[in-house]
């Protein structure tokens, strides 16, 4: 069918034509937000979940009913190697600059742009990457003690007052927060446990790979107690199917139920994989209904744009090394595996491999389930390994 009118979205964060299945959460989102606006006591929440099942999209909706209903976001993502205060000045920033607008909030946003100035000024000397403009000169004294866990603590103070004077919340929506150092994570916690001490309306809705949960407890022991963290996952049959169906239908195709069920099969619900199905199906059915028979032609093709897009970004940023763990992985099954047992297909000792398994965490491209287990993030990704390094010659160094 025509290839123009194709509505299925496959791509990191890129919106789907129908957000199937996540209803409940943004009704739980809406609530803790209007929550926290009024003053009430709230916890941030962390969206856990592996690659591909929709954080990211899902934030960004959130972040859009949030701002439709009058509340004050920032949106960053955390990209690995860069420094928290880095990527939060800049957004903080135009926050703090849209606040001081408000005529109620106008002094108090003022002071909280002296204090961000004071920040980065402060933590320049160890964060050099921060870069934000100044509009105000530092107030000295206002989080410019050098000390992120202090500045950050002051800084969202500052900006939590002035939000809460205009009425409105302050939200932080922070995607890929797994590659946040751990310091760093402990000072937003801290200075998160901070404003909700003092009722003030500032909150973070984060997402993040499932090992965020851990790093959390690590970064701060009581970091489990003062956050939600709700797991993001594959769709269960029911809001898969309206993931395929709804789109269609409203381009005026109808799908078959077969042809549906061969969908969720060969997806098992994970919303990339469903937007990938969908989008070969329709180009590949050459009217409506979609059949089980287009289904099934349109399976090679979108495994195929799988493994040159969804896999194919992840397998190139590994070494050789790195390249045969997953693989020995992937030989025992989708897992998750003993550390021992992956160790014993590479005919190597569980110590020596220590280094290859934590770059690879660091990476996000494995977790820690619970101690010495590990799986994949990448749902599907044992049978990509199988597709791109088929054979046996891999154990071979
Ligand atoms: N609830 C959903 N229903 C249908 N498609 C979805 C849903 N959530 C995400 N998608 C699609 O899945 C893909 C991956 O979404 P993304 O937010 O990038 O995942 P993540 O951030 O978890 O890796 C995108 O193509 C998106 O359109
Ligand atoms: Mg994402």
């Amino acid at each position: 069918m025509d290839p123009v009118r194709n509505p299925f979205a496959p791509g990191a964060g890129t919106p789907p034509p129908e957000l199937a299945g996540r209803d409940d959460l943004r009704e739980i989102i809406r609530i803790a937000l209007e929550r926290t606006r009024l003053g009430r006591p709230t916890k941030s929440v962390l969206m856990v979940g592996l690659r591909g099942v929709g954080k990211t999209v899902l934030l960004d909706r959130m972040r859009e009913d949030a701002e439709a209903a009058g509340i004050h976001t920032l949106r960053v993502e955390a990209p690995e190697g860069r420094s928290l205060p880095a990527i939060l000045a800049p957004q903080l920033r135009q926050t703090l600059l849209r606040l001081s607008r408000n005529e109620k909030a106008k002094d108090f946003a003022q002071r909280a742009l002296r204090g961000l100035a004071g920040f980065a000024k402060a933590l320049k000397v160890k964060y050099s990457d921060i870069e934000v403009g100044f509009d105000f000169d530092p107030e000295p004294g206002l989080a410019d003690n050098g000390d992120l866990e202090n500045d950050l603590q002051d800084l969202l103070e500052v900006a939590g007052v002035a939000a809460q004077k205009a009425g409105t919340a302050l939200v932080m929506f922070i995607d890929e927060l797994q590659y946040v150092e751990e310091d760093e994570l402990a000072a937003l916690i801290t200075a998160l446990h901070r404003s909700a001490q003092r009722r003030l309306p500032v909150v973070l809705v984060g997402a993040g790979l499932p090992q965020l949960r851990g790093r959390m407890g690590r970064a701060k022991s009581y970091a489990e107690r003062l956050f939600d963290f709700p797991e993001i996952g594959p769709l269960p049959p029911p809001a898969a199917r309206r993931a395929i169906v709804k789109p269609a239908e409203d381009e005026g195709v109808k799908v078959n139920n077969d042809a549906l069920d061969g969908i969720i099969q060969q997806t098992r619900g994970y919303p990339y994989f469903l937007q990938e199905w969908g989008k070969h199906a329709w180009d590949t059915a050459t009217k409506s209904p979609i059949t089980v028979n287009d289904v099934d032609s349109a399976s090679a093709s979108a495994i195929a744009a799988l493994d040159e897009s969804f896999f194919r970004v992840r397998f190139d940023r590994l070494n050789p090394s790195e390249k045969r763990y997953l693989r020995a992985m992937a030989a025992l099954g989708p897992g998750p595996h003993r550390s021992g047992d992956i160790a014993e297909k590479l005919g190597r000792d569980v110590t020596s491999l220590g280094p290859t398994r934590n770059q690879l965490i660091t990476k996000g491209m494995i977790w820690s389930p619970s101690h010495g287990d590990t799986a994949f993030t990448v749902p599907l990704f044992d049978e990509f390994m199988h597709r791109i390094m088929p054979g046996d010659d891999w154990t071979r160094n």
